[in-house]
């Protein structure tokens, strides 16, 4: 029997199926853990890397033909649609996102317009050539949801504690929701654009969400990430919401209309699909670190994830963040195995 894309694994545990095997993919599957893409990227800098088709479409496939992973994500970065529209900003290697004026006046955010598609031509290209190669495995679109994004916008670069951004947003809560108005409307159009062009689920990446009580993100942020969410409703993808440190807003982030809640490794899945509540899937949440241990250990750690998931009603094997860059893509190779094979009927 042929598997068309509607039928795929991944999709059908985003629909809150349990299908034949449990989907795995890598959040970061493409990168620096791969000696093919530090190959190709030798020379190109990072964001020039994301508006040059033909790299997005070769680094995009290099994890699916190496693992046969269940998805595949577009190679871009959270700030690629910021930078589309004419943001100052860069990624510094070893560093992340450094943006050249960070923004803490009213006058700065004229600057954040809407996307034009033409912004982003480069971009849509690449998406419908993956989706023409990929065949009957789904590729997932993202942005970087309106905390994590307006964290970088504000500090200016990467920060441990988000003080600036929090200062903001406690002082001048109008500025604040004005500016994550404006960044949730990019966020959102630069979904749209994704799955115009033929991306068949979305994530929402809030990594640094989970620097917030649940109050503040309640009344500061999840109003934002959800217009985003909102935004795509109608386009009838499934919508994956991420973030890292997030157990107490698990609930919360699903509320704001994810579809798919994404675990870090902090909570139990059982436990975390408990706090998700019924009628969503949920993603996760094998630790990163783990798989330098032994493969014994890899495999002991994913079964009591993949037994966790069983509670679930649709369940998508992932790490807990991000492959690491360090990590031996061996090790990778034999975990999308050793899901594909456990059996969770
Ligand atoms: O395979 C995939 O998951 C798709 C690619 C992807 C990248 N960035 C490529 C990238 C995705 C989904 C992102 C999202 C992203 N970018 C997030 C949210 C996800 C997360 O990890 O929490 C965040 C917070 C960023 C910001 C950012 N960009 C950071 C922190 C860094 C790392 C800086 C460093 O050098 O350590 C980047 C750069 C970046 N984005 C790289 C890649 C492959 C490394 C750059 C390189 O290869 O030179």
């Amino acid at each position: 029997m042929t598997v068309t894309l509607n039928d795929s694994a991944f999709l059908q545990a985003c629909r809150g199926q349990r299908p034949a095997h449990t989907p795995v993919w890598f959040m970061r599957q493409a990168g620096r853990s791969l000696p093919e893409y530090l190959a190709l990227r030798e020379g190109t800098a990072m964001l020039e890397s994301c508006f040059r088709t033909d790299m997005v479409v070769e680094i995009t496939m290099q994890p699916v033909r190496r693992y046969g992973v269940d998805a595949a994500i577009f190679f871009s970065d959270i700030v690629v649609p910021l930078k589309a529209i004419g943001v100052d900003l860069d990624i510094v290697p070893g560093t992340g996102p450094v943006v050249a004026e960070p923004v803490r006046s009213w006058a700065q955010l004229d600057q954040f317009r809407d996307i034009d598609a033409d912004d982003v031509t480069p971009i849509t290209d690449a998406v419908k050539a993956l989706v023409g190669e990929l065949g009957s495995t789904p590729l997932i679109g993202f942005a970087g949801a309106p905390f994590t994004l307006a964290s970088y916008l504000v500090e200016g670069g990467p920060s441990r504690d988000h003080r600036l951004t929090k200062q903001l947003m406690y002082s001048d809560p109008q500025l604040w929701h004005a500016l994550l108005g404006r960044i949730a409307a990019i966020a959102g159009q630069f979904l749209r654009l994704q799955v115009e062009a033929g991306a068949s689920a979305v994530q929402l990446f809030d990594s640094w969400a989970g620097a917030l009580s649940l109050a503040d993100y309640d009344t500061y942020v999840k109003p934002h990430s959800a217009a985003v969410l909102a935004s795509v409703a109608d386009l009838g993808v499934p919508r994956i919401h991420f973030g890292v440190g997030t157990g107490e807003l698990l609930h919360s982030m699903g509320d704001a209309g994810a579809d798919v809640v994404g675990v870090d490794w902090r909570v139990p899945l059982d436990e975390a699909v408990r706090r998700v509540g019924p009628g969503r899937a949920v993603q996760g949440n094998l630790d990163p670190t783990a798989v330098f241990a032994p493969t014994e250990f890899v495999h002991a750690r994913a079964a009591e994830v993949l037994e966790a998931g069983r509670s679930a009603e649709g369940h998508i094997f992932n790490l807990g963040h991000g492959v690491l860059p360090a990590t031996d893509p061996d090790a990778l190779a034999r975990l999308v195995d050793f899901v594909h094979e456990y059996d969770v009927s």
